[in-house]
C-alpha cells in the first residue's frame, strides 16, 4: 500500500507543516504498518506555472509540455492509494506552490487515469492567527474534481503558542493519520472489531401539537 506524504510548504527544512506531516505518517504507519510512505516536498521541485495554452488539452499533444520537474513529481505519487497532505495558511488561503501544481494537474483533465486522484486522503492544515478552515475548505472543489475522498482533517493554530510541536497539535495529526489508515484498512477488509461507542440518544420528545408539548399540558 503506497501513501503519499504531500508536504505544501515553501519554507526550507525544518518546517512547522513538515513536522505535523510527520506526525500524520506516524499514525498512519501505526494503523497500516507495511505502507510503503512517498514524501514529496513540492517546494523541493522545480513546478513551473501553467502557461495556460491549453496545449495539454489538444488530443494529438496529450500532454503538459512545460520543461520542468512536474511529470517526475506525477510519477513519485503512481500508484498511490491515499495522501496525507499538511499546508500553512498563506494569505489566508493555500500556498501558491500548491495552487501552482493543481492547476498544472489540469493537463490530466481528459486521462482516464488522474494523478493525485481516486485517493482516500486526510488533510492538515496550520497557520499563525486565523483561516485555517477556509483554507481547508479551498481544497474541497479540487478533491472533489480528482474524486478523493477527504477522511479526516486537523485544523490548528498558533496563536500564542511559540512551539506547536510542543502541544496537542502533534497528537491530533497523528490522530488523523490513524483515521486514514483505520479507512484504508477497513477498505481492505471491511471487517469492524473495534468497539463502537455507545450512540448517545436524546430523551424522547414529545411531538409539536401534541398536547404533551404544550407547557399548560392542554
Ligand atoms: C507568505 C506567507 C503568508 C502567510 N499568511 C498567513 C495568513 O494569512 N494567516 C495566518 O494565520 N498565517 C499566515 N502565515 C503564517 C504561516 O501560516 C505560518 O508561518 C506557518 O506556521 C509556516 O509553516 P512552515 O514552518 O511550514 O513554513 C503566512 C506565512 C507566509 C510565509
Amino acid at each position: 500500500m503506497k501513501i503519499v506524504a504531500l508536504s505544501c510548504t515553501q519554507r526550507r527544512l525544518p518546517s512547522l507543516t513538515d513536522a505535523l506531516l510527520d506526525a500524520a505518517v506516524s499514525g498512519v504507519l501505526q494503523e497500516v504498518g507495511d505502507a510503503q510512505i512517498q514524501r514529496i516536498r513540492l517546494i523541493d521541485h522545480r513546478i513551473a506555472m501553467c502557461e495556460g495554452e491549453d496545449t495539454c488539452l489538444d488530443p494529438e499533444v496529450g500532454r503538459c509540455t512545460v520543461d520542468d520537474d512536474f511529470a517526475h513529481v506525477v510519477e513519485l505519487a503512481e500508484g498511490a492509494q491515499a495522501m496525507l497532505l499538511a499546508m500553512p495558511v498563506y494569505a489566508g488561503n493555500v500556498p501558491a506552490v500548491l495552487k501552482i501544481f493543481q492547476e498544472r494537474l489540469k493537463s490530466f483533465m481528459n486521462a482516464r487515469h488522474r494523478p493525485f486522484g481516486n485517493l482516500l486522503v486526510g488533510t492538515i492544515v496550520h497557520s499563525r492567527t486565523m483561516l485555517t478552515e477556509p483554507a481547508l475548505g479551498a481544497l474541497f472543489p479540487w478533491y472533489l474534481r480528482l474524486k478523493n475522498k477527504n477522511v479526516a482533517s486537523a485544523c490548528v493554530t498558533q496563536n500564542g503558542h511559540q512551539d506547536l510541536t510542543r502541544t496537542a497539535a502533534p497528537d491530533l495529526c497523528v490522530a488523523v493519520g490513524r483515521q486514514l489508515g483505520m479507512s484504508l484498512a477497513a477498505v481492505r477488509s471491511p471487517a469492524d472489531d473495534r468497539t463502537a461507542l455507545p450512540v448517545v440518544q436524546s430523551p424522547v420528545r414529545p411531538r409539536c401539537g401534541d398536547p404533551a408539548a404544550s407547557p399548560s399540558g392542554g
